[in-house]
This record gives structure tokens, C-alpha cells and sequence, in this order.
């Protein structure tokens, strides 16, 4: 008896011996030729575990409980963006017309997954000020990675590829920054942050050269503040003939309000699932827009969504292309998540969400800190913060022995996600924190008394902490020894 269809329009026939459980078998392939049945073809069905949808049911719900996403509480891992992710992306994501396609299938079956990505590449040009955009890479690291081969591919095509070896990169960037240039055989020149924890530019001129490549900024930088001089540090890169590549895991502070293209960066990635909130994913369901100027768009990474007369096309002949940096054209059900959160917010509310970022930040950084806590925090003109704030807990650690993650483990048994630790690596004992925009007022307030009442008690009863968290499935591991000397196993 069949049941129904799959995706590809196989059969599907449900074995019912078992009260309760549905076992898929798909029915004898019709083609012995290609598969000669005593040699190849399974004799008996496969014997799947056989349960009931309940206990599955259970079975993943308690998986669910042992871990903790926005869905279970406060989670202000500073320059991840965990927002909020409305279901409304997931109903659009799963729609038929969306799931139900295939990526080998001809390109004038999937003219509206195709309308997607053109209308996505559009929106995201307008945010950056850029004018070409591949929605190809699974992540911002890949991203980055793939904007760095662009901008050697064109140093290449100018005939100094070899001789401009450097990248530069201040130090207080994201590791992946470095690791994309070092990854793409460049030399990784550092440049220090001044004392306004923004780039040093005098650093910056003498840095620059006839070898330089580029430089890789992220803007606001790590420790949430705005570099003002961006104009004139792209105009001193520029002026040695280097390209600048920008950063956007920060773009949640600045898009609506001002963009990477008019600060004069010529290649950028965007990480969809901080900035447009879709989900987060180690490499998998994770999904980055690598954006560039025009003069740069043939080394875009390839097949491009093409237009002609409105047919709409997969574009591969690109003889200046990169190449391809993933499988076929990108987390495609990514780009439908980000479009969504797009189009339902509009773009005042792009901008309006960028302005809550920013103000939640900084109405937090001022209910749980006092200046002396702040990292860079010029007392005689103290700057606001952009969408994340970075807190240095060297003062407390040095008077009550209590570290940066000795507080981030207690967080957890508040049922708070703690803050991302010691990044930047520029600031001792750093907690930075980005509660975007997503969170009530209410929340914040409730997370603020959650992390001074932690203040207390390290000054109150320091041991208490170093023996946190004490409510979560794994408690505190030996994070060293779990480095150098892991045990991987399955545990069935
Ligand atoms: C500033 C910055 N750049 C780059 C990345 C890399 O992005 P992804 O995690 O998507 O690879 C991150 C990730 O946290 C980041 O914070």
C-alpha cells in the first residue's frame, strides 16, 4: 500500500506491524539492470528503531532542555547578535515551493527561488552601499575568506600580486580576520588600537606601503565603538594602492543608518544569521553575503543569479570568478529567512531595529557598570557605545580573586547566557556583552540586578563562584585539560 509521495515523488509505504510506530520502506526500484538484486539490494527493510511519535517526542524535547538558545532566556554573546528569530522566517522557509526544489533542477522551474536571492542581493546592495553581492558563502569566516581571495585575485590581475604581500588588521579584530588573510598566504601586519581604543592612525600611515594588500576592518570595532576616522583610514589604504575589506558582524548597529560603502570599503560580508536573524550555525545553517563594489564583482565567487528581460538565470560564465566557494549557490532556505525578516521589517524598521540595538546596549552598560569598569572609557568625553560594550573585570579580579569567568559561569545558574569572555584579546579579563535589540526593558533590568547581585557575592563569598555554575547539565570543566587532552566518544 502507498502512503504518499517523498520530496523526489517516490513512493513512501508504511509498515504498521508495530502499534504506534511508521517505519519508511521505500518499494522495490523498478530497475534490476542497475542494481543486481542478490548482490546489491537490501533483502529485508532496514531495522530502523521503531518508537512511537511520544516517546521521540520526549525524546528530543529533553535533548532541547539540556540546551539554551533565545528561546530559553537572556543570551548577550557580545558580537554574535543573538536576536530574536521570528517564526514567521521559519513558516516562509518551509514552504514547498522552497523546500521541495532541487538544486540540479532546469532554472525555469525556480524562477521564484531564483526572484529570492535577486530581491536579497538587492535589499542587502541598498544597506551596503555596495553594488554586487554572492549570497554563496555558509558563514562569515567563509565570507571573509572568500573576499580575501577576491581582493589577491585582483592584485594578481594588476600584475602585483606577489609584491603585495600584507594585510593589515588592527588588534582588536575578530581572529577570523586574521586566519582568512594568513589562509590566503598573506603576512598579517597588526596594527595597535590608540588609547581611544579606535585604529592608531599614525600606526596605520607608517604600516601602509607598496606591499600592502588591504586592511580588514570591523566598524563599530569589538569593543562597540565607532572609528570616526573610517573615511580617512580607507583613504590612506587606498592611497598605497591596498584594498579595504569590512567586516559586518557589527552591521547590526549601523544598518538603515549609514553604510560600508560610503565609508569607502570596497569588499564586505554580512553574516545573516547575526545581523538578518536567521539561525546560527557552526558551517551549516549559517549563510553570509559577500558584497563588493563594482569594479570588483567579476571575482565574485560563482554561479550569480543573472537577469534578462526578467528570465532569470544561473550565471557561471565568469572567467574572472574565484570560483565557487560552496555547494551550488549557498544556504538557499537562509537567504528566504533573511528576505523575510527584511520585508516584514522594512526599511524604517532596518533602521529602527539598529537604533534599539544601540540603546539597549547602552542602557545596559550603564545599569551594570561603573566607568572604572568600562573598557576604554575616556572619563573627559566618555562615547557612547554602538550595539555591544566590552567590560574589563581586572579591577574586581585583583580584589576579591574573582575572574571574568568565574562571573560568566555564575550567570548560568541565573539562567543567563554569559557574555562572550576575554575577547577582545586587547582588554584583561573582558566580558562583552550585546543584548540587541530583541530584549525588553523589563529583561534588561532583571539581567542587570541578575549580574550586580553576582558582584555582591564575589565580594561576599568569592568561593561560591569559582565552584559555578552548579544547576546546568555539565558543570564547570577543566577547560585546559579538555583542550589538550580530549576524550571524544559517541554515547549511545
Ligand atoms: C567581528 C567578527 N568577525 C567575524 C566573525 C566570524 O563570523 P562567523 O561566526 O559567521 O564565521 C565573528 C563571529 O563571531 C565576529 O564577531
Amino acid at each position: 500500500m502507498v502512503d504518499g509521495l517523498d520530496r523526489m515523488g517516490v513512493p513512501l509505504v508504511f509498515e504498521r506491524s508495530v502499534p504506534g510506530a511508521r517505519t519508511a520502506m521505500l518499494p522495490p526500484l523498478d530497475v534490476p539492470e542497475a542494481l543486481p538484486d542478490d548482490a546489491l539490494l537490501r533483502a529485508e527493510p532496514l531495522p530502523l528503531p521503531e518508537l512511537a511519535e511520544g516517546e521521540v517526542s520526549r525524546h528530543y524535547s529533553a535533548l532541547e532542555r539540556r540546551a539554551f538558545g533565545v528561546n530559553n532566556g537572556f543570551y548577550p554573546l557580545g558580537s554574535c547578535t543573538m536576536k530574536y528569530n521570528p517564526k514567521l522566517n521559519e513558516e516562509m522557509a518551509a514552504l514547498p515551493g522552497f523546500t521541495d526544489i532541487h538544486p540540479l533542477q532546469p532554472v525555469h522551474t525556480i524562477q521564484g527561488c531564483l526572484a529570492v536571492m535577486s530581491r536579497l542581493d538587492a535589499i542587502l546592495r541598498e544597506i551596503t552601499g555596495m553594488d554586487a553581492v554572492s549570497l554563496q558563502p555558509a558563514a562569515g569566516a567563509h565570507g571573509e575568506f572568500a573576499g580575501v581571495m577576491m581582493i589577491k585575485a585582483y592584485h594578481e590581475r594588476g600584475g602585483d600580486g606577489a609584491s603585495r604581500a600584507k594585510m593589515i588588521v588592527p588588534d582588536s579584530a575578530h581572529g577570523t580576520n586574521p586566519a582568512s588573510a594568513a589562509m590566503n598566504g598573506y603576512t598579517v601586519v597588526t596594527i595597535p588600537s590608540g588609547a581611544d581604543g579606535c585604529v592608531d592612525i599614525a600606526a596605520l600611515r607608517q604600516a601602509v606601503g607598496p606591499d600592502t594588500a588591504g586592511l580588514m576592518l570591523t566598524n563599530p570595532n569589538t569593543l562597540g565603538l565607532f572609528d570616526p576616522n573610517v573615511a580617512e583610514i580607507t583613504r590612506i589604504v587606498h592611497g598605497a594602492g591596498g584594498l579595504c575589506y569590512y567586516d559586518g558582524a557589527n552591521l547590526n548597529a549601523i544598518m538603515g543608518i549609514t553604510r560600508p560603502g560610503d565609508m569607502g570599503f570596497d569588499v564586505a560580508h554580512l553574516n545573516l544569521h547575526k545581523t538578518f536573524s536567521t539561525p546560527h550555525g557552526g558551517g551549516g545553517p549559517g549563510g553570509a553575503a559577500l558584497c563588493c563594489k563594482a569594479f570588483l564583482s567579476g571575482y565574485l565567487p560563482k554561479p550569480m543569479v543573472a537577469d534578462s528581460d526578467g528570465a532569470l538565470s544561473l550565471d557561471d560564465d565568469r572567467p574572472l570568478s574565484v570560483g565557487k566557494v560552496g555547494a551550488f549557490y549557498g544556504n538557499f532556505l537562509v537567504c528566504v529567512r533573511a528576505l523575510c525578516y527584511l520585508l516584514s521589517l522594512g526599511g524604517d524598521g532596518v533602521a529602527l531595529a539598529a537604533s534599539n540595538a544601540v540603546l539597549n546596549a547602552n542602557y545596559l552598560m550603564r545599569k551594570l557598570a561603573s566607568p572604572d569598569d568600562i573598557a576604554y572609557w575616556d572619563g573627559d568625553s566618555p562615547r557612547a557605545r554602538a550595539h555591544e560594550f566590552v567590560l574589563s573585570m581586572k579591577k574586581m579580579k585583583s580584589e576579591t580573586g574573582v575572574s571574568a569567568l568565574d562571573l560568566a559561569k555564575g550567570l548560568l545558574d541565573k539562567g543567563i547566557h554569559p557574555p562572550t569572555m576575554y575577547f577582545p584579546l586587547i582588554v584583561d579579563e573582558a566580558l562583552m556583552f550585546e543584548p540587541t535589540e530583541t530584549e525588553s526593558r523589563a529583561t534588561l533590568d532583571a539581567a542587570a540586578e541578575a549580574f550586580l547581585d553576582m558582584v555582591r557575592q564575589a565580594r561576599d563569598d568569592p568561593e561560591s563562584l569559582r565552584a559555578a555554575p552548579r544547576s546546568t547539565p555539565v558543570r564547570r570543566p577543566d577547560e585546559v585539560r579538555a583542550a589538550r587532552n580530549p576524550i571524544l566518544r559517541y554515547q549511545g
